[in-house]
């Protein structure tokens, strides 16, 4: 707590990282809970590359409206049902605390005042709403000394962005569609920590830092309205796969682990080809980069990198620390990427990609 002028200012800052799904979210059946309508599973990326750094902070000085800034610049979050729905969530159960135990502050009536910054591009397909909103929530969840569990807290950060609930937990995190239609069951739980496979490695390609053409959550509903082949890979393909997926986790079968990885981003970009209108996120240097991953695959003999692309052209590419030198240096020599490691439970590689010719 700080005092500033006449009221005490109450601050709380933490980072959040990113996750990249090997299995993908992709459809809603309930929009206004943010329900999906498939489980998934992604990987927590460690924070040294890519983060969002939250500050929360409340005060009877602060304008009675809260307020939230990305990158310097304010948002109108009046117009953010997902921003309300996170922070009237937060606020009730700071309001339950205050209400069993008349010696805590009254935090609950002040306003917010939210400030937030992103490592990376923002809205360029690197995941930046999960770690945004998982980043928001753990920050006024620390703000306001909540008790509940990142378990509890995902189904709060569910609802700013879904992929959010997976960052609020390291290592291996699915996603369980849950049944109930409240969504109360529908939250995020480790399936393993990160020091269980400490081999395992990201790269991750910068092939565009811009805007993406087609906001996910856009996007997954001309999904889910046009797709003949999206009720398919909801209902029959992906439970099939979480339940591989995790199996393969659990064995550190990392060709297992890379094949269904692949598959379900290939399968993810199918269903958006086939949305109507089709919608392209993979670029000429994304197939460049699928191309190359199975060239390299098939050179060695074996599996040692699996690609996997969210809703951008950016590539994140899996392997074992063991082949680092293999994958990360075949990548960077032959699409020219420009790359730094970093030690951690996940390193990441951050590297521009270029290719000629290509926009
Ligand atoms: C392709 O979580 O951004 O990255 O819930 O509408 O905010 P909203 O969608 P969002 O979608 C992420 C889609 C994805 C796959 C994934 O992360 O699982």
């Amino acid at each position: 707590m700080a005092s500033s002028s006449s009221q005490p200012v109450y601050r709380a800052t933490t980072t959040a990282p990113v996750n990249i799904a090997v299995i993908k979210y992709w459809g809603k059946r309930d929009v206004t809970l943010n329900l999906p309508t498939n489980s998934s599973l992604s990987v927590t990326l460690s924070q040294r590359s890519l983060r969002t750094l939250t500050t929360a902070s409340c005060s009877a000085n602060y304008p009675t409206a809260d307020t939230l800034s990305l990158n310097g610049k304010p948002q109108d979050i009046q117009s953010s049902k997902r921003t309300l729905a996170c922070l009237s969530n937060l606020r009730a159960l700071r309001q339950a605390i205050e209400d069993a135990d008349s010696s805590l502050s009254k935090l609950s009536a002040l306003p917010l005042r939210i400030v937030s910054e992103n490592n990376f591009p923002t809205a360029a397909g690197l995941a930046s709403s999960a770690a945004g909103f998982a980043a928001l929530v753990r920050a006024v969840a620390n703000l306001y000394q909540l008790p509940q569990s990142p378990r509890d807290l995902s189904r709060i950060a569910r609802q700013g962005s879904g992929s959010a609930c997976r960052s609020l937990m390291g290592g291996y995190v699915a996603w369980r569609t849950g049944e109930l239609a409240d969504g109360s069951d529908s939250l995020a739980e480790e399936v393993a920590p990160a020091s269980h496979w400490p081999e395992m490695r990201a790269l991750v390609l910068v092939v565009s830092a811009e805007k993406k053409d087609v906001p996910s959550t856009e996007g997954m509903q001309t999904t889910v309205e046009t797709s003949s082949l999206f009720a398919t890979r909801a209902q029959a393909v992906v439970p099939e796969r979480m339940t591989a997926i995790e199996e393969a986790i659990q064995n550190r079968d990392f060709p297992r682990f890379a094949e269904i990885t692949m598959r379900d981003s290939n399968t993810f970009h199918a269903t958006c080809l086939d949305s109507w209108p089709p919608i392209f996120y993979m670029n000429d240097v994304s197939r460049a980069a699928v191309r190359l991953v199975h060239d390299i695959n098939r050179a060695v003999g074996r599996t040692v990198c699996a690609y996997t692309f969210d809703a951008g052209p950016n590539a994140v590419i899996y392997y074992e620390e063991k082949d680092s030198a293999l994958v990360a240096g075949t990548v960077k020599a032959i699409l020219g990427a420009d790359t730094e490691g970093w030690d951690g439970p996940f390193n990441e590689s951050v590297a521009n990609v270029t290719a000629p010719g290509v926009a």
